[in-house]
């Protein structure tokens, strides 16, 4: 199996994934979360990716396909994939299709996390993560036991440095123009399920096991 989880800053596409990922035994692939590893242990990578990351702005093309190419290799992953964040631009899509042909792979379905722009600034400013596994959290929606502290590790949880509400601007901006194309590249193909991202985390839960169990 292969998915991929598309949709704008805060839709739920990190929320749902853990869940997913432990159920199907599927591998996570999240190019945000690998890009932010990068970034803060200062690699090659994460100093030519932390301009844009800060300023809300795509990481170009190249950079991430390449991560995405190298973590598709690892051999745990051999029951499949579930992609989060990627792809995020056209010519992602179209490199991804070629490198899954290559291993007589394809997408097998694309979850659109679809969310009105108006409540994602709550959702954004509200969230806390656990950096080392990519448990979020929300001080409203989805709190943690103790305030600031991981339920499964004990350990302290973060924000993230674009979870403001101008960097977000950008963001959104950059979904509309650079990803929403990208959900039309795969509806010719037939392949995206459209979900109710707006309803709360269980429910959204519920709509994805029935769109991967169809
Ligand atoms: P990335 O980390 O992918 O950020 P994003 O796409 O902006 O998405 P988020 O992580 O903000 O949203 P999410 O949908 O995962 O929301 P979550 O589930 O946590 O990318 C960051 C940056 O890296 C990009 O800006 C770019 O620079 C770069 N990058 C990454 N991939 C790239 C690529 N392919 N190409 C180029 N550049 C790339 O939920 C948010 C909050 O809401 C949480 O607190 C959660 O608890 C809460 N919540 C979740 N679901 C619900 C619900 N149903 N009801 C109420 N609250 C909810
Ligand atoms: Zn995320």
């Amino acid at each position: 199996t292969l998915h991929t989880h598309v949709g704008p800053p805060g839709s739920g596409k990190g929320t749902q994934s853990p869940i997913i990922k432990d159920e199907y035994c599927l591998c996570h692939l999240a190019t945000g979360d690998m890009l932010r590893a990068a970034v803060a242990a200062k690699t090659p990578l994460g100093v030519k990716a932390k301009e844009a990351m800060d300023k809300g702005e795509l990481v170009s093309d190249d950079l991430v396909v390449g991560i995405i190419d190298e973590a598709m290799k690892k051999p745990s992953c051999q029951k499949g994939f579930i992609l989060d964040g990627f792809p995020r631009t056209v010519v992602q899509a179209q490199k991804l299709d070629e490198m899954l042909k290559n291993q007589g792979a394809k997408i097998d379905k694309v979850l659109n996390f679809a969310v009105d722009d108006a409540i994602l600034e709550e959702r954004i400013t509200g969230r806390w993560i656990h950096p080392s596994s990519g448990r979020s959290y929300h001080t409203k929606f989805a709190p943690p036991k103790t305030p600031g502290v991981d339920d499964v590790t004990g350990e302290p949880l973060i924000q993230r440095k674009d979870d403001t509400a101008p960097v977000l601007k950008s963001r959104l901006e950059a979904f509309h123009k650079q990803t929403e194309p990208v959900i039309g590249y795969y509806s010719q193909k037939g392949i995206v399920a459209n979900l109710k991202a707006e309803k709360p985390p269980q429910e959204v839960t519920s709509e994805v096991h029935k769109v991967l169990s169809s």
